[in-house]
C-alpha cells in the first residue's frame, strides 16, 4: 500500500476537515514516533493516517468503530500488526493492546487534540507560537481540551517515553506539518 492510495481513501470516506487533520496529525506523529524507535515509519505513519477512516461511516457506534477500519484497511493491503493498532485505539471494542505500535498508537490519539486546542488558545492561533512546556501545562489543567484524556495520553510510559519527551516529539511532528493542519 502507499500513501496517496490511502489518502484518497481516507478523502473518500471522511467529509469533515478537522477528522481528515486529526488523521494528518496522528500520522506525523507515529512517524516520529518510529524514527525515535527506528520502527517502520511507513508501517507506523499509515497506521496513524488510517486510524478513524470508519470514523463517519460508523456514525458514533463505538461497537464498530475500529472494526470497519481495520477491516476497510486490510482490503487496502495493510499488515495485521496495522489492522490490529486500529482495532485496539478503541479501547470500547476490548482487544487488548500488545505491540509498541498498538500502545503507539492509543497515546498519540488524544495527544493531537491537546496540542491543536494549545495552539487555537494563542493569538496567533499557530503551532510556531507554542512550546512544549505551555502544552505540558495545559496537560496539567484538567478542563482544557477535556476531550483528551490525559490517562490515555500518560500511556507514553508503556512504549518508553516520559511525557516531557512525548509532548516534544508530538508537538514538532505537528509544526512540521503545521500548514496541513491549518495550524
Ligand atoms: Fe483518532
Amino acid at each position: 500500500m502507499n500513501r496517496e492510495e490511502v489518502l484518497d481513501s481516507v478523502k473518500d470516506n471522511v467529509e469533515n476537515a478537522n477528522l481528515v487533520k486529526h488523521m494528518f496529525a496522528t500520522e506525523a506523529i507515529m512517524r516520529a514516533l518510529a524514527r525515535r524507535f527506528g520502527e517502520d515509519e511507513e508501517e507506523w505513519g499509515l497506521t496513524g493516517l488510517l486510524h478513524d477512516i470508519d470514523a463517519e461511516l460508523t456514525e458514533g457506534d463505538m461497537s464498530s468503530h475500529g472494526k470497519l477500519g481495520a477491516d476497510l484497511s486490510r482490503e487496502m493491503g495493510a499488515s495485521e500488526a496495522m489492522a490490529h493498532a486500529i482495532l485496539c485505539h478503541n479501547e470500547t471494542l476490548g482487544v487488548s493492546s500488545e505491540t509498541k505500535l498498538d500502545k503507539a498508537l492509543y497515546c498519540v490519539d488524544p495527544l493531537t487534540g491537546l496540542i491543536t486546542a494549545a495552539a487555537l488558545v494563542r493569538p496567533e492561533k499557530k503551532l510556531e507560537a507554542v512550546e512544549a512546556k505551555s502544552v505540558r501545562k495545559r496537560f496539567k489543567e484538567k478542563s482544557f481540551a477535556a476531550g483528551a484524556s490525559r490517562e490515555q495520553i500518560n500511556t507514553c510510559i508503556d512504549i518508553g517515553l516520559e511525557l516531557d519527551e512525548f509532548i516534544e516529539i508530538g508537538l514538532l511532528a505537528m509544526q512540521g506539518i503545521a500548514p496541513q493542519l491549518g495550524l
